[in-house]
């Protein structure tokens, strides 16, 4: 037989294409594939057992070969048997940050309903580029932008935001607006800030960014008053870059002061709060954010704290026309005359064409769990954070760095070395125990803990208390560990 012939013979049936996930029949196509899925979750889950699966990449990826293996089949093997393959040993395979010893990055653990919203997105596929792809979505979109708006810049009348894939698109976005208002501005930022931010500059071809002394964990203010003096030019613009939630240590640059001195010596400041941001929802730690409405335009992500599916990201600024550089036509998208005739001019919403829409499961979650729900969320994982870092302090074999500010928790075993700190790590990795972070900082080397999951109990930190310490003994005793 040919490669390409029917196996049935040229007489046979056509088979119909697959069945398509919208209009009035997907729901029904769909409802025994999501069930193959969701038993291929829950079976991948059973057989990884943990945060990780063990035996590092030697192990994983062997098993995903396996599964992939043929990838491109001459005839497929139907959609129940790829998705039961495929999902199975991705979930096997996977670090779950849903389980509470998966705490190494701003990873966060998904909420059931965002990612139940996600499917209705997928399902539909609304891009976001154009209204007569996005009628109902683009809608959705502008309300949940500027309701996110509004929470950060409360007491100004046109606040806006843009939906983004992350803090890294929104801090360049960021740059770029800044550029746009003025001219090649001269970026300056803490030793502390996010690596994003230096390749925003290289990306938009300003100069690289004047970096600032962190010597407490944030921004030092009279380093920063010192730039600002030196730099200062008719010529230049500058734009401070501060942090609401560094990524190594999970500190908050002093916002007020550094806006006072922006203000002091005419510089815009943008503020990167892609982890801190969502402080804002609860009453006892939006203080820590004092400052944050004063800036030009601040980062937000939602698939950090705010327990979303990535990506859910926002960079918001206090007036609408701040967006207006964005503006872009594209005559098939956003004609003239459909403007004018009013149908909405999405394109200059994104440096983006087709665009997801994510506000939809961000909408669903703000809805579902209202500013209370939210709040107990934040409330709840920050004082999981503050209860570890009071195991730590009263562990005599463990050094904590410091108190937290928002969930970032910093350790060591007291007198190991840097090389030791990195093997505690890594064999809890390819054992499949524990995802731990690691961070530079103070000259030394520190197992981070970044701390979003808000099921974590008290059981769960000491096991992972118990394993590092378990670990740094065996090391110490000269036991090579496997
Ligand atoms: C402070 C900060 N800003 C920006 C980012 C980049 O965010 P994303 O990974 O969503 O692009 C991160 C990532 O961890 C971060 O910690």
């Amino acid at each position: 037989m040919p490669r390409h012939a029917h196996p049935k013979g040229p007489t046979a049936m056509p088979t119909p294409p697959p069945p398509l996930a919208g209009t009035t029949t997907g729901p029904t196509a769909l409802r025994p594939l999501i069930d193959t899925v969701l038993t291929a979750l829950h079976d991948g889950a059973h057989r990884r057992d943990g945060p990780l699966p063990a035996g590092g990449p030697d192990a994983v990826t062997p098993r995903i070969r396996t599964a992939t293996h043929p990838l491109i089949p001459d005839h497929g093997t139907g959609p129940h048997h790829a998705l039961r393959t495929l999902v199975t040993a991705l979930t096997e395979g996977a670090a779950d940050p849903a389980d509470p010893l998966c705490t190494a990055h701003l990873h966060t653990p998904p909420l059931a309903l965002a990612t139940a919203a996600d499917l209705a997105a997928s399902a539909l596929n609304p891009s976001m580029d154009s209204w007569d792809q996005a009628p109902a979505a683009s809608a959705l979109e502008a309300d949940t932008t500027a309701a996110l708006a509004a929470e950060i810049y409360p007491h100004q009348p046109t606040p806006d935001a843009l939906i983004t894939t992350g803090g890294t698109e929104a801090n360049q976005l960021a740059l770029l607006l800044a550029r746009e208002r003025n001219g090649p501005v001269r970026t300056i930022c803490a030793t502390t800030a996010h690596h994003s931010i230096t390749r925003a500059t290289w990306l938009l071809g300003l100069p690289a960014p004047v970096v600032i002394p962190a010597p407490t964990g944030v921004m030092d203010l009279a380093a920063l008053d010192e730039a600002l003096t030196r730099l200062h030019s008719p010529h230049r613009a500058l734009l401070v870059t501060a942090t609401a939630g560094t990524t190594d240590t999970g500190r908050i640059d002093p916002l007020a002061d550094i806006a006072d001195l922006c203000a002091t010596h005419g510089a815009e400041l943008h503020i990167d709060a892609a982890y801190g941001g969502p402080l804002l929802f609860s009453p006892t730690h939006r203080g820590k954010l004092h400052g944050l409405d004063r800036a030009h335009s601040v980062t937000l992500d939602l698939h950090k704290l705010g327990w979303q599916p990535a990506p859910a990201s926002i960079l918001a600024v206090p007036h609408r026309h701040h967006l207006d550089p964005l503006h872009h036509q594209a005559p098939y998208l956003n004609a003239d005359d459909d403007t004018e005739a009013g149908l909405p001019d999405l394109l200059g919403r994104s440096l983006r064409t087709t665009r997801r829409p994510d506000a939809l499961k961000i909408a669903v979650t703000l809805q579902a769990l209202g500013r209370t729900g939210i709040a107990d969320l934040v409330d709840r994982t920050l004082t999981t954070a503050h209860h570890l870092a009071d195991l730590i302090a009263e562990t005599p074999t463990l050094d904590l760095y410091d108190r937290p500010t928002i969930s970032t928790v910093l350790f060591r075993p007291t007198d190991a070395d840097d090389t030791t700190v990195a093997t505690i790590r890594r064999t809890l990795l390819t054992r499949g125990q524990a995802v731990l972070g690691r961070a530079h900082t103070r000259d030394r080397l520190w197992l981070k803990a970044t701390l979003l999951n808000p099921h974590t109990t008290p059981d769960h930190l000491h096991t992972l208390l118990d394993l590092v310490n378990q670990l740094a003994n065996d090391l110490a005793e000269g036991n090579t560990p496997r």
